[in-house]
């Protein structure tokens, strides 16, 4: 790893006072167990520190070997880090024998310094190999996966994950070139992409979407979201807070239902002679939605997509428990 490029690359942290707070450690919770699925840079992390009491935990995941290396500069007994996907919470979580947590937070996506770093090849902005791999130690780079996969396939990733009308265009002329030369940069990929959209979005480079749905492809970044959040619901305690950062669409759709669907439940006919106590109950509370501040994104241009979803745990925490 290119100890350089840990120190070279920083990470403005998005609506760290408000999803900290979120988390509410105070009272007894304040020596609470919370996770950080998503360290980056450990903005989140070093606040939730701050407000941790002595008797806390905080457990951090990221698949970043750079995050994971920023992370060894903290010196805390309350902190550790797992170099890791957060979809791997529970396993975690057992083989440190803990069996309820008091607040998971989770700010998806990717960090400035992914993003900055061309070298990375998640930007279309900068010349660089394209790999697009959160966890460059292990899996598929795009370019291995672009060499190889069917066109079908690519069409699809590209239509679902990249909500591109011309996904099938695109696909088409990624299999046309890649005959006549393999795609290993990102400045090839994105220069197929911008010859074949031919209509452009306002304020957008035509490759964005090509981008997005291939980094979230690569990274698998949908059926994670979907096992931590089903994971952190089974290990919160009651009263536990589940906060998540979403940077478009098709993560924070996820979200949104998911706490929707513990927060909505299906009431039986009102006619039946059912006892109030054998209602079915909602299991969590929605507590917010925050978007950040005209402020924060005068500053932080790359906030302007995020939005912010808490929810808190309403019956017990059965999970690594039961
Ligand atoms: C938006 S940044 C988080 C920034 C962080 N909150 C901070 O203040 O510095 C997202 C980070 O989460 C990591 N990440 C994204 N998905 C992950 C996953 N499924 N498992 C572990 N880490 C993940 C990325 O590698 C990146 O470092």
């Amino acid at each position: 790893m290119n100890a350089d490029a840990v120190q070279q690359y920083q990470h403005r942290t998005v609506l760290l006072d408000e999803a900290v707070d979120a988390l509410a450690l105070s009272g007894d919770r304040v020596n609470g167990v919370y996770v950080d699925g998503t360290f980056g840079r450990g903005g989140h992390s070093r606040k939730i520190l701050q407000q941790l009491g002595s008797g806390g935990r905080l457990l951090a995941f990221d698949k970043d070997t750079q995050a994971i290396a920023n992370a060894a500069t903290i010196n805390d007994q309350r902190f550790e880090i797992a170099h890791d996907s957060f979809a791997t919470l529970s396993e975690a979580l057992a083989v440190r024998g803990i069996k309820q947590v008091d607040g998971v937070l989770l700010d998806l996506g990717i960090s400035s310094p992914q993003v900055d770093d061309a070298t990375r090849g998640f930007s279309f902005r900068a010349d660089g190999p394209l790999d697009m791999r959160m966890d460059t130690t292990r899996g598929m780079s795009a370019a291995e996966w672009l060499a190889t996969e069917t066109e079908q396939k690519i069409e699809k990733v590209i239509r679902d994950y990249g909500e591109e009308r011309f996904a099938f265009q695109i696909a088409k002329a990624i299999v046309a070139r890649r005959a006549v030369e393999p795609i290993s940069s990102t400045r090839q990929l994105a220069e197929i992409v911008a010859r074949t959209v031919k209509t452009r979005e306002k304020g957008k480079d035509p490759a964005t979407r090509t981008f997005q749905a291939i980094r979230i492809f690569i990274n698998q970044e949908l059926e994670e979201l979907e096992v931590v959040l089903d994971e952190a619901y089974r290990y919160l305690a009651p009263h536990g807070r589940l906060v998540v950062i979403s940077f478009h669409s098709l993560e924070d759709r996820i979200v949104k239902q998911f706490m929707a669907g513990k927060a909505n439940v299906p009431q039986p006919d009102r006619r039946l002679p059912i006892r109030a106590v054998d209602l079915p109950q909602p299991e969590m509370k929605l507590l917010s939605r925050v978007k950040p501040s005209a402020a924060e994104i005068s500053e932080n241009p790359r906030a302007r997509s995020a939005v912010m979803r808490v929810a808190e745990r309403l019956s017990s925490g059965t999970g690594g428990a039961a």
